[in-house]
């Protein structure tokens, strides 16, 4: 399902994966949109697929954990427009340990990364929010803020406080009309997910060998796509969810449905 973003224009954080696909998804549909993400490859990466298909996409450097960089990035949109009608939160950082092995610098850094960024980017970018007079933000959070696996104190932390800030900020923002939202994805073949199986992997298995597992543990029977997560997005951020604000979608598969008896 596609929605008509002509005219408007989006900010989106996270230049890979969830992120990347929301950018393609909103662009696609005639949205302007500034990426922004720490990595300048993924970045590079992200503006010629941008290019390569004539969509007016920007893509920035930033890093999302840090209040000066979210300043800058705020600025650069500013300079570039006077007007947001949605804002992405997508970038993430997924972090593995027990409250006995997280440092206080991997909780830290987590929750920077994870919960932090989502307030800070819509603290600096609220202004340009608030003009549209109907605006949207979407907090990419994950179904670990609702039921978790081992070994993700800080990464679960870090997503359950995001529903709380949505909610939060969605009863406050309410009065400017701006909607506030998060989605909780179950397992969405992207780089972080790669990255996760590799770090389950045992016995020989590959990364190909535990996405399938991980889609076996999910009712529909595999993992999403970042094309599916682009599309709820989408509906987040576009008049047919108008009054939708201060909730948390799942797209997860049915995994967080079933029992695990
Ligand atoms: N993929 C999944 O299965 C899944 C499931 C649930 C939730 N999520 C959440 O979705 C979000 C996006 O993750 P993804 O799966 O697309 O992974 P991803 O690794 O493709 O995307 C994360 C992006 O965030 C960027 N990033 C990391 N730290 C940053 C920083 N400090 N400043 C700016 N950018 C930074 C990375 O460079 C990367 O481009 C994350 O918040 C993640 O927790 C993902």
């Amino acid at each position: 399902m596609t929605y008509d973003f002509a005219g408007k224009v989006a900010a989106v954080t996270g230049s890979s994966g969830i992120g990347l696909g929301a950018a393609l998804h909103l662009a696609r549909a005639g949205a302007r949109v500034f990426l922004g993400g720490i990595d300048a490859a993924l970045n590079a990466k992200a503006a010629e697929t941008a290019r390569d298909e004539g969509l007016d996409i920007s893509c920035h450097q930033v890093d999302v954990a840090d209040e000066g960089s979210v300043r800058s990035w705020a600025g650069e949109i500013a300079a570039a427009t006077d007007v947001l009608h949605a804002l992405v939160n997508a970038a993430g950082q997924q972090t593995y340990g027990t409250v006995e092995d997280t440092s206080p610098a991997e909780w830290d850094h987590c929750l920077a990364v994870n919960l932090r960024s989502c307030y800070l980017t819509a603290h600096c970018l609220y202004p340009l929010l608030k003009v549209a007079g109907g605006a949207s933000v979407v907090h990419v959070a994950s179904v670990q803020g609702h039921n978790n696996q081992n070994k993700v104190l800080a990464y679960a932390t870090s997503k359950g406080a995001v529903h709380a800030m949505t909610r939060a900020m969605a009863v406050d923002c309410a009065t400017d009309q701006i909607r506030v939202n998060s989605i909780s994805p179950g397992s969405i073949r992207t780089p972080l997910l790669e990255y996760g199986a590799g770090q389950l992997a045992t016995g020989g298995k590959t990364i190909d060998d535990m996405i399938e597992e991980f889609g076996k543990s999910h009712p529909i029977g595999r993992v999403g796509t970042t094309a599916e997560t682009g599309s709820l997005i989408a509906f987040l951020c576009s008049d047919a969810a108008a009054f939708i604000t201060g909730t948390d979608l799942r797209i997860d598969g049915g995994l967080t449905a079933k029992l695990g008896v």
